[in-house]
């Protein structure tokens, strides 16, 4: 994989001036009528409306969706993907979290694939044709998504939640714009910022790293320990804000080219099982993973805490790792995150346990590869 990495064909988005940025953007491609996908939480909290007025301003014809769900589905992706066909639209502006940037992605891949099903998109490199111009506003910070290959999308029939990553979903432009994060509630401050954080932590301890994505971890690792806490006490810090808007996207670029973990595949599957919001899942399971992970992740994590000002070079990696853990599980508690989930059931596990072993074998590069029986411990760990 690390010989791999190089050669693949990843690209960052053009990041754009704040809001005045997207028409100008869309102008000069040539576009005229675009689609704003977002979700209605977001819609209703007036959010989109500083750059619906702008793009009317400017001339650009823009249909709203807002229907996405969070951990959005493929009969989300195909209401939005109808609207697009009927309305001419000519690009994509995917607003919000990643729920809403995940539907703006499928529905892309859905545009220049007519004729292959999400399902069938699901994995690696399946979406091969180049998507409509796609602008992506995060809102959390959150997935990366804005970033990243995937797109993340539940089948509502059978629960299972899966990616799709390919490199034409890599939006082309997106805008950081911190002032939209201001309003976001504080337990969503806290618990989109542990997504971000293990996007970092998992990518960094996994087997297929460059000296890019080191860089990358660190630099959000860092970011986060000095500036969600922050965001979560003071929502309005824009300073802190902005930050956090950085290191989500570092952690997105460090996650898209060295995957994730099994905090990830055990998160995903609670998503698609009871909807646990993917947020909440990462920030009660990343604790519990790490330690499960054992003295196999002891040096990196040993890494990071020194990186970041837990540890000096004079304490052993077993201690200062275990430094590390404890930082998380003191910001989560210092966040009013809970250590356990509410709503898993014992009958449940044995299959969110295959359809975990099922995203993380072989793809994601884990410190300590477990078989189906050995992930069924982390459901239990963190039932309430
Ligand atoms: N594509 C990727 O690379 C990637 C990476 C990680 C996670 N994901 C996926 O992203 C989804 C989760 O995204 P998320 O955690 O950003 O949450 P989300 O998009 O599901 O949003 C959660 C809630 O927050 C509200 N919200 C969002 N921004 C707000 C704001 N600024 N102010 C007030 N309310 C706001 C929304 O209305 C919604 O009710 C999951 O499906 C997950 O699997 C994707
Ligand atoms: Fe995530």
């Amino acid at each position: 994989m690390n010989l791999v990495l190089p050669l693949m064909p990843y690209r960052e988005p053009t990041l754009l001036d704040g809001f005045a940025g997207i028409p100008r953007c869309l102008k000069e491609h040539g576009k005229s009528n675009c689609i704003l996908v977002t979700d209605k939480g977001i819609r209703g909290l007036g959010l989109t409306k500083g750059l619906e007025d702008l793009l009317s301003e400017k001339g650009i014809s823009c249909t709203v969706f807002d229907d996405t769900v969070a951990n959005p589905t493929i009969a989300n992706v195909e209401a939005a993907r109808e609207i697009y066909i009927a309305k001419g639209c000519d690009s994509i502006i995917a607003f919000g979290g990643g729920s809403s940037m995940d539907c703006a992605k499928a529905l892309g891949a859905r545009i220049a694939c007519p004729d292959k099903s999400l399902k069938k998109m699901k994995g690696i490199m399946k979406v091969r044709k180049k998507i409509p111009l796609l602008i992506a506003v995060p809102t959390t910070a959150g997935t990366g998504s804005e970033t990243t290959v995937s797109a993340v999308i539940t089948d509502g029939e059978t629960h299972y939640k899966y990616a799709i990553n390919s490199f034409p979903l890599i939006p082309e432009y997106a805008a950081l714009e911190p002032e939209v994060t201001v309003g976001l509630p504080k337990s969503l401050t806290a618990t989109t910022g542990m997504d971000a954080l293990t996007h970092s932590v998992e990518a960094y301890i996994g087997g297929a790293t460059t000296k890019k994505t080191r860089k990358a971890a660190i630099e959000s690792v860092r970011l986060i320990f000095a500036n969600l806490e922050k965001a979560y006490e003071c929502p309005e810090d824009r300073t802190a804000r902005a930050n956090m808007l950085k290191a989500s996207y570092l952690a997105g670029v460090a996650f898209t080219r060295s995957y994730v973990g099994y905090v990830h595949a055990v998160a995903h599957s609670l998503g698609g099982q009871y909807g646990i919001p993917h947020g909440l899942a990462n920030s009660v399971l990343l604790p519990v993973v790490l330690e499960m992970y054992g003295e196999k992740a002891h040096k990196k994590l040993a890494e990071l805490a020194r990186a970041v000002g837990f540890a000096n070079d004079e304490v052993f990696d077993g201690m200062a790792a275990e430094v590390f853990i404890d930082k998380i599980r003191q910001m989560n508690a210092d966040m009013n995150i809970p250590r356990t989930l509410k709503g898993i059931k014992e009958d449940d596990i044995p299959l969110m346990a295959a359809n975990a072993d099922k995203e993380g074998n072989p793809l994601y590069p884990v410190p300590v590869l477990w078989d189906r029986k050995e992930l069924e411990k982390i459901y239990r760990a963190v039932m309430e």
